[in-house]
């Protein structure tokens, strides 16, 4: 059997309690003789700019650029507040993505009929939703130089941050969503702001250019991201693959995670070319809520979405979709039993991080 190489950056925050749970069902999968792991594990974020000084150590790099995958956690918190912009903690977090060139982040929003009263929409808005935001991860304003704050000759600053996006890299984001969308409903949701914006413009022209190239088996619209923003609180279920750059896609997946019931619940991978050394695509693997600094050390957490990115590891990296459906069942099943963590439990009873942990483990060992 195939040994995993998986890097564990558990973080910040509630970083490390929802990794804990994770590590539950790796061993699980272990111990039922389902997969075989390598584990290892260093230092992202404020943590280790604690240890070194570096919000992530060139040592950690090497060991994420030679796992097979990465599994993050969660960085940041208020105690880095005042360190240099250079080495705050998210610093980290985005020299992963851009040195490992993790340029397609796939953010899945799924509403389980279970959890539908848990949004703060109404249960027929979002009972059954399942969403897939594609987002640029690389390039953008994240990325884009000049990036400064400069003094002014009459008194005062300037800040200046650079939308920047050229067409290859519109393709090859434009490609994985519509490939995605091939295999879910045929059907492509677009989304800048070319009415404002230039950088809008060329990826509206490049992303129609390909459909109308490569892709015109499937149905492509386009949404000014705003009005998406507003579309999604509205009528979310109308749509199913949406592809958006960098910060768009940052908004619109806090969003997309609220439809869910809480933010939570969802897991992300962020994929990069195909390694020709290895066969496999560069990724890391994370949840799309933050370190939850004001809940961090309470047994508050709930560790559905790293688990559910341990799943799409399985899924992306190692082709194992048996074993992502297994921990999707066995998170599914434990939302049906009633276990609910303190964010999704509305007025009712709620299970501690490690208690919801060990429920999905049982699942997994039931199914
Ligand atoms: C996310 C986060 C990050 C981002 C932060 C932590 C840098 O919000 O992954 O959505 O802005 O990309
Ligand atoms: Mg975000």
């Amino acid at each position: 059997m195939d040994t995993y190489s998986l890097f564990l950056l558990p973080g910040d925050g509630i970083g490390p309690e929802v990794m804990a749970e994770t590590e539950k069902v790796i061993a699980a999968l272990e111990g039922d003789g389902a997969a075989r792991f390598r584990l290892e594990r260093g230092l992202v974020g404020g943590c280790a700019y604690d240890a070194h000084g570096e919000a992530i150590s060139d040592g950690d790099m090497a060991k994420a650029q030679a796992a097979d995958a990465v599994l993050l956690g969660a960085v940041g918190g208020p105690k880095w507040d005042g360190v240099p912009y250079a080495k705050r903690p998210e610093a980290g977090l985005l020299r992963l993505r851009k040195e490992m060139a993790l340029y397609a982040n796939l953010r899945p929003a799924i509403c389980y009929p279970a959890l539908a009263d848990a949004s703060s929409l109404k249960r027929e808005v979002v009972d059954g939703l399942d969403l897939m935001i594609v987002r640029e991860l690389t390039g953008g304003v994240y990325f884009g130089e000049p990036k400064a704050i400069t003094d002014l000759p009459g008194g005062g600053q300037r800040a200046v941050d650079t939308q920047v996006y050229d067409t290859h890299e519109i393709e090859r984001i434009g490609r994985v969503a519509f490939e995605l969308a091939r295999k879910r409903s045929g059907r492509l949701c677009s989304s800048e702001k070319r009415n404002v914006m230039l950088s809008g413009v060329l990826w509206h022209r490049t992303i129609t250019a390909l459909g109308a190239r490569d892709y015109a088996d499937v149905a492509l619209e386009h949404h000014l991201a705003d009005a998406l923003g507003m579309q999604l609180v509205r009528h979310p279920k109308r749509f199913d693959v949406i592809v958006t750059d960098n910060l768009f896609g940052d908004m619109l997946s806090d969003v997309a995670a609220m439809l869910t019931g809480s933010i939570g619940m969802l897991p992300s991978a962020s994929l990069g070319d195909v390694d020709p050394r290895t066969g496999r695509r560069k990724a890391l693997y994370e949840p799309v809520h933050g370190s939850a600094p004001d809940i961090a050390g309470h047994g508050l957490a709930n560790p559905r979405a790293m688990i559910g990115s341990l799943g799409m590891a399985m899924r992306y990296t190692f082709d194992r979709g048996d074993l992502a459906d297994r921990i999707e069942a066995a998170i599914a099943a434990v939302l049906a039993q009633g276990c609910r963590t303190a964010d999704i439990a509305a007025d009712g009873p709620s299970l501690p991080t490690a208690a919801m942990g060990d429920a999905v483990v049982a699942a997994l060992r039931a199914a």
